[in-house]
């Protein structure tokens, strides 16, 4: 049987740190509201590196570890919320960057559902009768600190930078899918709980002034209750699709955005808080690049190792929510 396997993960941060500490220089804040709100202790945050950078940087580790030539990437998918331009996508710059010529390149925007909606699509390009699609880059990167509004203490000090990715190979393995199942949904009447770079349309023609694009905003309280109650929902739906109980799932590694919501997740799913690794203490939300970022650490210090059974989850912007299970 076909299966899709994940062959190498890799992750990029920018190298300038920023504490709590840091932030209460600049800002009404501490280090007591943020890591207690939130469990965050620091961000890296990017001082003149565009999010195609960064996501370059892990697309070179990503040929690296593999030894695969550049060629014979098919598809190279980047999820971003924070895309260097409107056009070319961020994806299409990376492909240029690496010189991946063969590769149809585009991105996917759900925010911080990102990186599992670009599994899905990687999944489906990868599955489709008669596809030639056998090798696929998928790399969530962000550059939020350019989109937020460093004088809101309310989201500021939420967000950090950073880029992480897969490799995706079909192969012929005999055996089940590793691909499990998948839940993805799209909330898109609760949309203006978070936006970030919204444009206005002109109010006059010609037009007078400049243009404006619109920092980061978010409800935070909504997206909270969103979150915890959505994101169970979806992997419990997940889970059945896939004949599995939630006892036999490994870990689930889910989108870092606060450390209270993961361990409300937990509590809901009635699961021990154990199998739900965290990073957010040293990255904050990094978005679309979260969930490749906590799969890379777990993978390189061996905590998730080959035949476990994984839980993908991650939820923001749109307001979406998205669930992959893969068999590592
Ligand atoms: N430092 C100090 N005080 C602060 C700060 C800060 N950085 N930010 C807010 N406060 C104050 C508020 O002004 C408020 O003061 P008041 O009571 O005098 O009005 C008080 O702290 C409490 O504020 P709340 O907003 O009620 O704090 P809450 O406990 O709800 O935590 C938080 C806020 C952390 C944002 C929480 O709501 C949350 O995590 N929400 C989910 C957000 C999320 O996950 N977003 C990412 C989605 S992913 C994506 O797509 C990008």
């Amino acid at each position: 049987m076909e299966t899709i396997k994940v062959v190498k993960t890799a992750r990029c941060v920018p190298a300038k740190v920023v504490t709590n500490d840091d932030l209460s220089k600049i800002m009404d804040t501490s280090d007591e509201w943020i890591s207690s709100r939130t469990g965050i202790k620091q961000r890296h945050i990017s001082v003149g590196e565009n999010t195609s950078q960064l996501c370059a940087v892990v697309a070179e580790q990503l040929l690296k570890k593999s030894g695969w030539d550049v060629e014979s990437i098919d598809l190279l998918l980047v999820a971003t919320m924070s895309p260097d331009t409107y056009t070319p996508a961020t994806a299409a710059l990376v492909q240029g960057k690496i010189g991946a010529h063969n590769a149809l390149a585009f991105d996917i925007s759900a925010a911080c559902s990102g990186f599992i909606y670009g599994l899905n699509v990687a999944e489906k390009f990868m599955t489709s009768s008669g596809s030639a699609c056998n090798r696929v880059m998928l790399i969530g990167g962000e550059v939020l600190s350019k989109v937020i509004d460093w004088t809101d203490r309310t989201t500021a000090v939420l967000f950090g930078d950073g880029a992480a990715g897969v490799l995706l190979e079909r192969q012929e393995d005999g055996g089940a899918s590793r691909f499990i199942s998948s839940s993805l949904h799209t909330y898109g009447e609760l949309g203006d709980k978070l936006e970030a770079g919204k444009t206005e349309a002109l109010v006059s023609f010609p037009m007078e002034g400049e243009h404006k694009i619109k920092a980061f905003s978010m409800s935070g309280r909504d997206v909270y209750k969103f979150a915890t109650h959505k994101v169970p929902v979806s992997i419990e739906e997940a889970v059945k699709k896939a004949g599995l109980t939630l006892d036999q799932i490994d870990y689930f590694v889910l989108h870092q955005a606060n450390s209270r919501i993961v361990a409300q997740i937990a509590k809901r799913l009635n699961q021990p808080l154990a199998k739900f690794p965290m990073n957010i203490a040293k990255y904050g939300n990094t978005s679309a690049a979260s969930v490749p970022l906590l799969l890379d650490e777990l993978v390189s210090d061996k905590t998730i190792k080959r035949g476990q059974t994984i839980v993908l989850s991650g939820f923001g912007g749109g307001l979406t929510v998205g669930t992959q299970i893969i068999k590592y």
